[in-house]
């Protein structure tokens, strides 16, 4: 049997070249090899999207086209995370396994509570690993790509591997692993923060090639270089950081030039974001196929769905033996109501 994949991401809007570097570069290498399971996490969307959760639908969508339009195929299992309610029983017992001094230690969390406002914060919000946690369990993944700040996510799913066998006496659950991308975590274009959309710092994959060549062009270079005549420091400027990531090859001649004045900083990104456009032509094309026939988009979603609600209805089912809330009486007594004909 081969081994399982489980990741995903929010549906908050367009996923962007952080998502791409940080974990769906690995998911398209890896779809062969292991048993995928991708969620749309439109649950998780709710810690800070509450008095905005509209455009959910849209997003899922967005999202969907994303995932196509990278390259993921589409035999894989994509699925909504609220539409495998399952995955909502599964967080419930093992919101009972995790105290509530240890999620509220989890440093991606606060860092995502400091930016909203601590004190506007749900119990789902500093509950949510554990939504996580039921989601990579459901599916028993052994491998889960993601960007850095899913670590501590991941650990939290590992502490509640023990704690459930252990507590239940049965091994239902064995450890996953984390996946990070070639790059952990992607800066913005404000080369500050990382790449976000609340930040606006970021290139979508769906941005057309103008829109790139906008943004990059606003990315900060070097800042000791005041004048176009003097030598630039590449090993100190952010933009030279993105050729690195995103065009290694070229890096010996983009240096050479910049050291010796030869080529401006203007004239730099516009050839970075020539290459990016190149590089993103492809996904580009493939999503922008997608997005025209939505029927199709929708119809792979609810394939998945479907998939995966019987995977999770089968841990489900090992889940409430090992705890004890299987109730074969009460089964027994809903037969004989069917054959009753009294239900
Ligand atoms: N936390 C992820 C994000 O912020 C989304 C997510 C939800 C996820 N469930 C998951 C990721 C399970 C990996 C595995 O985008």
């Amino acid at each position: 049997m081969k081994k399982r994949i489980v990741t995903g991401d929010r549906s908050t809007g367009r996923l962007h070249l952080g998502h791409l570097v940080g974990t769906l570069q690995n998911r398209v290498r890896l779809q062969d090899e292991y048993e995928c399971f991708f969620i749309i996490a439109d649950i998780q969307v709710l810690t800070d999207h509450i008095n905005s959760h509209e455009d959910i639908d849209a997003n899922v969508f967005e999202v969907m086209c994303d995932y196509l339009g990278v390259g993921l195929k589409p035999e894989n299992c994509f699925f909504v995370q609220s539409q495998v309610p399952e995955l909502s029983e599964l967080t419930t017992y093992f919101s009972f396994l995790v105290s509530l001094a240890r999620v509220q230690r989890n440093p991606t969390v606060k860092n995502e509570s400091e930016m909203y406002g601590v004190s506007q914060m749900s119990l789902g919000f500093v509950g949510y690993p554990v939504s996580q946690a039921a989601d990579i369990l459901a599916f028993k993944a052994n491998l889960i790509p993601c960007g850095q700040d899913q670590l501590p996510h991941i650990e939290q799913t590992r502490e509640i591997v023990r704690t459930f066998n252990n507590t239940f006496g049965k091994e239902v659950f064995t450890l996953p692993e984390a996946l990070i991308g070639k790059v952990p975590v992607l800066q913005g274009l404000d080369g500050v923060q990382k790449m976000s959309k609340s930040l606006n710092n970021q290139i979508n994959l769906a941005h057309t090639t103008d829109e790139t060549l906008l943004r990059i062009g606003k990315m900060v270079t070097d800042v000791q270089r005041v004048y176009r005549k003097d030598p630039g420091h590449p090993d100190s400027c952010f933009t030279y950081k993105y050729w690195s990531i995103f065009a290694p090859d070229a890096m010996p001649h983009v240096r050479t030039e910049c050291e010796s004045a030869t080529r401006g900083c203007k004239e730099c990104k516009m050839e970075l974001a020539s290459y990016l456009n190149i590089q993103l032509g492809e996904i580009r094309e493939r999503r922008a196929r997608y997005a025209s026939q939505p029927d199709l988009v929708w119809d792979i979603l609810a394939t998945g769905t479907r998939r995966a609600r019987q995977v999770a209805e089968q841990t489900l089912v090992e889940v409430r033996d090992a705890m004890h809330l299987s109730f074969p009486r009460l089964a027994k007594a809903a037969e004989r109501m069917v054959q009753n004909g009294s239900a």
